[in-house]
């Protein structure tokens, strides 16, 4: 009956585990790697004999013709014919790579995610994969963290809106009959806690903390239906994610209801002894397994020693049946017993499709942030008849994909220059140099790029990171550009010209001595293979800015940890750091128009409402500039007494809409009381209390209250 597509799912698995023996079953929670991994922090070994019967393989490889060669042995040579999962980190596009999720989020455009998503499931799944390890929903405060790059910032809301998007992108409305593949939710949970922004570290989180910040994108994904999740590597207060039985399976399994599976981080069962909580690998497994971590990516514990830990009687078979249970069922769910070959299309119908290369642009231009922009500097006149493009940046094509970026090719990547060649070419002389390097010491290419600066009308300056500066395992102690890059911004300066800085990195940046010398800065992040149109069409005023920041940017790395739902301090106007100001230097949701819009007066439906009832905030936004713009309206929610405190503004809502000159468009906030005042007390319970509210936008409060409870 297991073969039978027509058969419900829950008789087709049990049907399928009735007829396993226990050594099929212990296979089929395991994963292995194949091919060779790309990221050094993950080498593990590489495969050449695989099991026919094996669980899940992380296809490191991009030929579909390979894949199906492996397949094959497992629905002809493994007993059952039961298909291998092929999983890979896909994270912000397979080949056709976007930009970087914690850009993507900056775009305020969770549709736009999806569809990029659900590109990026087009492109895996003609790889010959059908499970990618994304979207990682770590809140992430701390940009010293290189995984900050991958996450959708510093918000709990805003991550969840963005997982959900991703996840939805992923695997369509339902995942047996779409052309998606399985997300994983990752890395379960609180890895963007990391001590002081270090990868692998311990992480110390209140109940309180994980429950109000840490685990709602969580249960947002798993509502949205993600097939899978992935433990962390962190340690939480004491209980590594990987043994954290109250995460795995009371919060997940038994609140949650989830149906789909667990699979460890690379080597994070093994990693429990190094952890402290496990004399050997046998423990390890035992407790990885015991918690509720189904599938072991790539540590052969479990094909080691559940067997053993069965007969010992420390497992029992129910637990086995149940986890396999899980994996089977996401197999089912996907379809893989009906069509468990990738079709092989042409490479040219496989990627970079034009239209794909068209949603990546999008993203990148939608996510590119205007921090500054004084004087009007931008958009560049027409007028302007040379641009000193100066910078390491420049004519960069590696740096621009940021980190995990599938199976892209540099040489496929739009450069800065060949995106102002474009634009501004025929109009403008471009004059490119250097400056230097990305680090290092090396000054020698200064005077070239002073020169260029000397003979032209704006200089264009493009400096950044590399794309090994985030990601896993690339924190830095100091999230500014090297001294190196801040000189040349300072000796350009000199010359006089306005001076257009662009910058392309994988987390907020210092920029407290860089944004002095520039008259206007534009983040473009790390936006994937199309990235040069977009940030020269903004340059030119071909494109108006819309991104919004969805993570802070400090004034300087000490004042980290500084977020947009910070508590209240007891003395709210002491206790800053002396010698810095108290905000940050670009706050959450700051990020500039060539449009002016004018916030009108926030109107609610009702100054009273009881728990049951919704009450509607409306607030008009008029265009009054000259070009049309996209803003982005944010409604906040304070609470200004409460049993517990509560952060002093907490997102609950945003919408980007377009508004021409001249035009007035309404935003609307529905306010559902449980949803959106409500609280979680460290047990995870929601409690919703009577009393005043506010609701902030923009500049304005305007306040309810609500009764009933
Ligand atoms: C380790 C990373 O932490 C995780 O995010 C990734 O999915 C796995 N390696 C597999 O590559």
């Amino acid at each position: 009956m297991y073969q039978d597509q027509n058969a419900p799912l829950d008789l087709r698995v049990a049907d399928l585990l009735g007829k396993m023996t226990l050594e099929e079953k212990i296979q089929q929670l395991n994963q292995q790697a194949f091919g060779l991994n790309l990221n050094a922090n993950n080498q593990g070994q590489t495969l050449h004999d695989v099991a026919p019967d094996i669980g899940s393989l992380i296809f490191l490889n991009d030929d579909p013709v390979e894949r199906n060669s492996i397949q094959r042995r497992a629905m002809e040579e493994s007993r059952l014919g039961i298909p291998i999962l092929f999983g890979f980190d896909t994270i912000h596009g397979m080949r056709t790579v976007y930009p970087i999720p914690l850009a993507q989020a900056c775009s305020w455009n969770p549709a736009l995610v999806t569809q990029a998503a659900a590109m990026a499931a087009r492109e895996t799944k003609l790889t010959g994969i059908d499970w990618t390890f994304s979207p990682m929903i770590d809140v992430a405060r701390d940009p010293r963290w290189g995984r900050i790059a991958e996450s959708y910032g510093e918000d709990p809301y805003t991550v969840s809106v963005f997982g959900v998007a991703t996840v939805q992108g992923y695997q369509g409305v339902e995942l047996t009959e779409s052309s998606g593949v399985a997300a994983c939710l990752k890395h379960f949970a609180g890895y963007g806690a990391s001590e002081g922004g270090r990868d692998y570290r311990a992480t110390d989180i209140s109940a309180q903390a994980l429950w109000e910040t840490y685990l709602p994108p969580f249960e947002s994904g798993v509502k949205a239906g993600a097939a899978t999740l992935m433990s962390g590597f962190n340690d939480i207060s004491g209980v590594p994610a990987s043994a954290n039985r109250y995460l795995l399976t009371e919060v997940l399994k038994k609140c949650w209801a989830h149906a789909g599976f667990v699979v460890s981080d690379w080597n994070s069962i093994e990693q429990l002894v190094a952890q402290g909580v496990a004399k050997d690998r046998k423990e390890a497994g035992l407790k990885a397994f015991e918690a509720g971590v189904e599938m072991d990516m790539v540590d052969r514990i479990y094909a080691d020693h559940l067997q053993e830990l069965l007969d010992e009687g420390k497992l029992s078979m129910d637990s086995i049946n149940d986890a396999v249970a899980r994996v089977l069922r996401v197999k089912f769910r996907l379809g893989l017993f009906e069509r468990p070959y990738t079709p092989i299309v042409p490479v040219s119908e496989r990627y970079l499709r034009p239209d794909d290369r068209r949603i990546a642009a999008q993203l990148a231009e939608e996510s590119m942030v205007l921090l500054k922009n004084d004087g009007g500097v931008l958009p560049i006149s027409p007028a302007v008849k040379s641009l000193a493009v100066i910078g390491p940046m420049v004519k960069d094509q590696e740096n621009l994909l940021g980190c995990w970026s599938g199976n892209a090719k540099a040489e496929d990547v739009e450069t800065l220059f060949d995106g102002l060649t474009r634009e501004f070419g025929g109009g403008a002389d471009l004059i490119y140099a250097r400056g230097c390097d990305f680090d290092g010491d090396d000054d020698s290419g200064f005077a070239e790029a002073v020169a260029a600066a000397a003979h032209a009308d704006v200089v264009v300056l493009c400096l950044g990171e590399k794309k090994s500066w985030s990601g896993e395992n690339a924190s830095r102690s100091t999230i500014a550009l090297p001294g190196i890059q801040e000189k040349l911004a300072g000796c350009l300066r000199q010359v006089g010209k306005p001076l257009v800085l662009v910058l392309s990195n994988g987390r907020p940046l210092e920029l407290r001595r860089l944004a002095p010398l520039a008259d206007a800065i534009l983040e473009i992040w790390q936006p994937g293979i199309a990235g040069g149109t977009p940030m020269a069409g903004i340059l030119s005023g071909r494109v108006n800015p819309s991104g919004r920041l969805a993570i802070s940017f400090p004034v300087v790395t000490g004042q980290i940890p500084i977020y947009v739902g910070m508590r209240s301090s007891a003395r709210p106007n002491d206790g800053n750091y002396q010698d810095i100001p108290g905000e940050p230097l670009y706050p959450f949701g700051h990020g500039l128009s060539y449009a002016f819009f004018h916030y009108g007066r926030a109107i609610l439906s009702q100054d009273k409402v009881g728990m049951d009832e919704k009450v509607t905030v409306q607030v008009p936004v008029t265009n009054t500039g000259s070009v049309e713009g996209q803003e982005t309206v944010f409604w906040y929610i304070s609470d200004p007494v409460c049993s517990i405190s509560r952060p002093m503004k907490e997102l609950k809502y945003f919408e980007k809409k377009s508004i021409k000159p001249g035009e007035t468009v309404v935003f609307t906030f529905e306010i559902a009381p449980l949803r959106d005042l409500s609280y979680c007390d460290s047990t995870g319970k929601r409690l919703l209390e009577a009393g005043d509210f506010h609701v902030r936008v923009k500049d304005q409060q305007v306040s309810f209250e609500l009764s009933g409870c």
